[in-house]
């Protein structure tokens, strides 16, 4: 999957402004995840689900603190995200279909955070970089 440069740089400028504040961005896009599909819960019963909880932020910062890693390596998504798609395929199990409902979530958690920076092809060009993200995480399956 390749990028323009318009496109690359849409997504490092929205990175760079979620890099300070993953662990709050990450926990509410969680938490819109499992409010709106119950079902993903399925995979966090070890985890405290409450709203603000501990477990979410640190969870949440995680996720968010990987795309912006990512984002650094755009030109190189598969390889960049080889140990954390083994993770997601081999270990956790997750339904590839749960990455669609994440992704929908984070870029809702974005958007609503940085409604100004989240015009049309900013947007598009999000919503390319986590699908792709998703696609290589979900890729080594079979
Ligand atoms: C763990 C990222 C999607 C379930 C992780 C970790 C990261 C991560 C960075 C921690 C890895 C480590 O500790 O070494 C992502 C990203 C995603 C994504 C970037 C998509 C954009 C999902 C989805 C689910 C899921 C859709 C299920 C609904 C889990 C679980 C763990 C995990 C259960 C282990 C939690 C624990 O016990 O600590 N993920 N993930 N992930 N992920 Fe994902």
């Amino acid at each position: 999957m390749t990028f323009s440069d318009a496109e690359k740089a849409a997504i490092v400028s929205i990175l760079g402004k979620v890099s300070g504040n993953v662990n709050a961005l990450g926990a509410e896009a969680m938490e819109r995840m499992f409010l709106g599909f119950p079902q993903t819960k399925t995979y966090f019963n070890h985890f405290d689900l409450s709203h603000g909880s501990t477990d979410l932020h640190t969870h949440g910062g995680k996720i968010l603190s990987a795309l912006v890693e990512a984002g650094k390596h755009v030109d190189n998504l598969e390889g960049s995200l080889s140990k954390l798609s083994d993770l997601h395929a081999y270990n956790l199990r997750v339904d590839p279909g749960n990455f669609k409902l994440l992704s929908h979530c984070i870029l809702v958690t974005l958007a609503s955070h940085l409604p100004a920076d989240f015009d049309a092809s900013t947007h598009a060009a999000f919503d390319k970089f986590i699908a792709a993200v998703s696609h290589y995480l979900t890729s080594k399956y079979r």
